[in-house]
């Protein structure tokens, strides 16, 4: 219905009809108002005007239900618009757990892609159609802010931090992707494609050309390079804190506070190892600042993922994902 107009690109992910729905609301109330609001200065002006040079105007006291009115259906409609929002953001900003996670790394002035398999990309994203697609995001240098308009999917890229934005497509086909916050003088360059599949499609391009291995091999190639293994040992005799099963787990830190093992947790450890030491290790890890880029951060996040503790399955850090039995008397 939109398709081809600019200001309305078309609907081409799950939440973008909601988005749009929730976006014609506030168009049409907005309008309603100004209406009613113009409308009736108009003809209260016409109504009520001066007929007589000398005639002066009646004395109005306050009307109670009137003023009760004008109080009250604003504040329904305006509650109403919040628990419609908050209802639809919270639906956007929280990526369900099947979601596939794909890299985002954005610089000036590119963005570049980390498939989890080791496709890597620039200024382009491919996507299988009808699949859960759960983008982690940073910067290297400026923040940026990664928006697919026909997704209707938007957030900032941010150098020192992870940020999220996940979506289902739709439709099959290339859809625009910008950067949507001012990054420098070719700020207005920093523009993709999005290039949606069919799951065939997605396969074969996944596996078609050179691929350097997964992420986490990568990762792991890392991790023995930088010499990380004569410390963190898998047999727990190490300097540092074996990183089994780490991954989505509490960690206790030094300081008496727990801490969640999440990607930004990793990256800090890597890049700031004394900011969180874990509880029962000395503070002797050098920083890996200026040591690693961006894009090595994140094989190295996806290799410490891959370090499951037996039967520890991808899913088991979730709740309610436990299996039965999984907690099995340890004597
Ligand atoms: Cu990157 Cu604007």
């Amino acid at each position: 219905m939109w398709s081809g107009n600019p200001l309305f690109p078309e609907a081409a992910s799950t939440v973008a009809s909601r988005v749009d729905a929730l976006y014609i609301f506030l168009v049409a109330l907005t309008l309603f108002f100004v209406a009613l609001i113009a409308g009736l200065v108009i003809f209260f002006g016409i109504k009520y005007r001066r007929r007589q040079p000398d005639e002066i105007g009646a004395r109005i006291h306050g009307g109670l239900i009137l003023e009760i009115a004008w109080s009250v259906i604003p504040l329904i409609i305006s509650l109403g618009i919040f628990a419609w929002s908050a209802d639809l953001f919270f639906a956007m900003s929280r990526p369900p757990d099947e979601a596939m996670n794909i890299y985002v790394v954005g610089k000036q002035w590119m963005w570049k892609v980390q498939h989890i398999d080791g496709q890597r990309e620039i200024n382009q994203l491919h996507i299988p159609v009808g699949r859960k697609v759960k983008l982690t995001m940073t910067s290297e240098d400026v923040i940026h802010d990664f928006f697919i308009p026909e997704f209707r999917v938007k957030a900032d890229v941010i150098p020192g931090r992870y940020t999220t934005i996940w979506f289902e497509a739709t439709k099959p086909g290339t859809y625009r992707l910008f950067c949507a916050e001012y990054c420098g003088n070719k700020h207005s360059g920093m523009i993709g494609e999005v290039i949606v599949q069919e799951p065939n499609d997605f396969q074969a391009w996944m596996h078609g050309g050179l691929s350097q291995g997964s992420l986490a091999a990568a990762g792991e190639q890392l991790f023995s390079d930088l010499a990380c293994n004569t410390c963190h040992r898998s047999d727990t005799q190490g300097r540092g804190p074996a990183l089994t099963g780490v991954y989505g787990s509490t960690v206790a830190l030094m300081s008496g506070v727990n801490a969640t093992a999440d990607e930004a947790y990793i990256r800090e450890s890597i890049l700031t190892p004394a900011a969180k030491v874990v509880n029962g290790f000395q503070p002797i890890m050098p920083t890996f600042q200026g040591l690693v880029t961006e894009e090595q951060l994140l094989q190295l996040i996806e290799y410490v993922k891959s370090l499951k503790a037996p039967g520890q399955t991808a899913a088991a850090s979730h709740e309610g994902a436990a299996a039965p039995g999984a907690a099995a008397p340890a004597h």
